[in-house]
């Protein structure tokens, strides 16, 4: 069984083949940066039109070491959330192909989607597990079942992890994304020069990032138009290390909580390196395992909404074509979503 992924749902278009056991086949991912730049962040109506002018290409490129479309067995894409214009591309080509081949067709979650990244070049399952998933627009951690289906535990009140990263890097002019360009900014900095807040460090599993971009600007004030060179790695070290820090000491408790015995990393701030080697710490410290993907899966790709649907397909479910794009659709408690339930399909 060989599933095709697409993904629009924001300013990557992708595709991307995923075969039984997990094997990733291709990936491709057009990041649509260049044509966002000018205007210093995503422009809803300029995704929507590169997705439509790049898709074809990127899908072809997708299915080129499979033999073309006739080595697909069934095709899954972003369905929400997401910026509407643009998901309705992917989902409508989606469709349109899965409807010409007669193939099962399988509309997943986004973060349904990131979780699944953790599963793709393993064979065997991933027991029961907290998932963290961190990216521009959310900030969750879940319990996550072998079968996939995750529960909430707890999410950012106010900005996800991403958007702090982002909004941070805007005011210092390092360009956009901002994770990466304050990553980059951070290397050789001190991450304890900067006394920076953790809210509600001490207890829940909720998370707020407000207090934290506020209290960035602060500090940014105080150094001025032209700060010196080693203060701004210095700052950026130390808001590195306050996502980084109230991220996994959460996520630690709420592996504790739960009484699950590995924390997965998902979503594109899962792709920060102090994030990564914190977990790594921490989780051997509390003696859990933890996952975190390859950085390519972790930001926006096709190769995790393959890998969500094929885990879809394996529970024996499907999409009704008339499932509609979703801007917004809350993936919360009892989730994964529930599509139309169709015939079942046999993976
Ligand atoms: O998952 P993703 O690609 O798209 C969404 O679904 O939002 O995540 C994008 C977010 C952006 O906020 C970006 O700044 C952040 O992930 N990000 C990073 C890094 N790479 C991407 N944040 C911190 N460090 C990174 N290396
Ligand atoms: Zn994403």
């Amino acid at each position: 069984m060989r599933i095709l992924g697409i993904e629009s749902s924001c300013d990557e278009t992708a595709a991307a083949v995923v075969e039984d056991g997990y094997v990733l086949r291709s990936n491709v991912v057009h990041a649509q940066l260049a044509a966002h730049a000018p205007f210093g962040g995503v422009v809803p109506e300029v995704a929507s039109r590169e997705h439509v002018t790049r898709l074809t290409g990127v899908v072809d490129d997708a299915v080129r070491p499979v033999g073309g479309l006739s080595g697909i067995d069934a095709i899954a894409v972003t369905q929400g959330p997401g910026l509407l214009g643009a998901l309705l591309v992917g989902l409508q080509f989606a469709k349109g192909l899965a409807y010409g081949r007669n193939l099962p067709f399988l509309g997943v979650h986004h973060l349904e989607a990131h979780l699944a990244a953790a599963r793709i070049g393993r064979a065997e399952q991933l027991g029961p597990h907290v998932a963290l998933v961190v990216s521009g627009g959310h900030t969750h951690l879940y319990a996550v079942a072998a079968n996939g289906t995750a529960q909430a535990l707890g999410a950012t009140r106010d900005d996800a992890a991403g958007e702090a990263f982002d909004k941070v890097a805007k005011v210092m002019h390092l360009g956009y994304p901002g994770g990466p360009a304050i990553e980059r900014a951070a290397a050789g900095g001190d991450p304890a020069a900067f006394v920076l807040p953790r809210a509600f460090y001490r207890q829940g599993l909720e998370f707020s990032f407000s207090g934290l971009k506020t209290a960035a600007q602060d500090v940014l004030r105080t150094l001025g138009p032209t700060p010196d060179a080693a203060r701004v790695r210095d700052f950026c070290a130390s808001f590195q290390e306050a996502v980084a820090d109230v991220l996994v000491h959460k996520a630690v408790r709420a592996a504790k909580g739960a009484n699950l015995p590995g924390i997965v990393l998902a979503g594109g701030v899962a792709a920060n390196g102090r994030l990564r080697a914190l977990l790594a710490e921490r989780a051997a410290e509390a003696g859990l395992w933890h996952l975190a993907p390859p950085k390519a899966l972790c930001t926006d790709n096709a190769a995790m909404v393959a890998a969500a649907g094929l885990t879809r397909l394996r529970r024996g479910e499907r999409s009704d074509f008339a499932a509609s794009a979703r801007a917004r659709w809350p993936m919360h408690l009892d989730a994964a979503p529930k599509p139309v339930a169709q015939a079942a399909v046999t993976p």
